[in-house]
């Protein structure tokens, strides 16, 4: 099984970005991206063409969730930009992930890698329970829609690191865990709640930790992006 650190590049521009990513340019390790929404909206595709261009992975996380048609013809549109991941929501149900699996695999049979958000870290019980009026335990809805996920054939989840062993027990050792919420053991938590390090990220069976302002924010990027390597990865 693959396991890497992601960085989350959430920055609003591609000159903001390609400006962190030279910092990189005589790093060991060329780090695996992620390009959310903020960066995709303002950028448009061709953020991902030049960062591709430049050899980097790139997890492409915008989230689908649409009727199963309409997914299904965007994930095909997503599938030309070559990316190595990308994502929809689970709650889009099962018929959705399946037409989402579809559009995004090429008529060679390859595919970038598909994982589903289950439910987002913003969302506590207590909103799931009164304003969405799901009466399941926040851990039982999360495996539940992760079981869904493997059912329509996805590769892994989107979760926090501390739900990564409860998925895994759930949906076997090869479904993958991808899990934002990161921080260094002497760090900010920032408006995260839900976090663990990347060492213990790496002993809850996380695959894929993503972290973001850790790095994007430190006085060394570089530095910063090694030491995470080094405790997720033991490298
Ligand atoms: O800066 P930080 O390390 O908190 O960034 C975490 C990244 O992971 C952000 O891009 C955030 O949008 C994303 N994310 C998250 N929690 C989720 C899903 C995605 O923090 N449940």
């Amino acid at each position: 099984m693959a396991k890497d650190v992601i960085i989350a590049c959430d920055f609003a521009s591609s000159e903001a970005t390609m400006a962190f990513l030279d910092k990189f340019n005589d790093c060991a390790r060329k780090p695996f991206l992620k390009i959310g929404m903020e960066l995709y909206y303002a950028a448009g595709p061709q953020i991902v063409r030049d960062i591709k261009a430049r050899g980097h992975k790139i997890f492409l996380d915008l989230k689908l969730h649409d009727i199963p048609n309409t997914v299904r013809k965007a994930m095909t549109v997503l599938s030309s930009l070559d990316v190595d991941m990308t994502n929809v929501h689970a709650a889009g149900t099962v018929d959705m992930m399946k037409a989402a699996l579809e559009g995004l695999t090429r008529p060679d049979g390859t595919r970038p890698l598909l994982i589903a958000v289950t439910q987002l870290t913003s969302t506590s019980e207590d909103r799931m329970r009164n304003e969405l009026l799901i009466d399941a335990s926040i851990n039982d809805c999360i495996v539940k829609y992760a079981q869904n996920a493997k059912e329509a054939g996805l590769d892994g989840v989107v979760c926090s690191p501390l739900e990564a062993g409860m998925v895994k027990e759930a949906c076997g050792s090869s479904f993958s865990t991808i899990t934002p919420g990161i921080r260094f053991a002497d760090a900010a938590k920032d408006d995260q709640v839900r976090i663990t390090t990347p060492e213990k990220a790496r002993e809850i069976g996380s695959d894929y930790i993503v972290v973001g302002r850790p790095v994007t924010a430190a006085e060394d990027p570089v530095a910063a992006y090694l030491r995470c390597c080094k405790e997720f990865l033991g490298e």
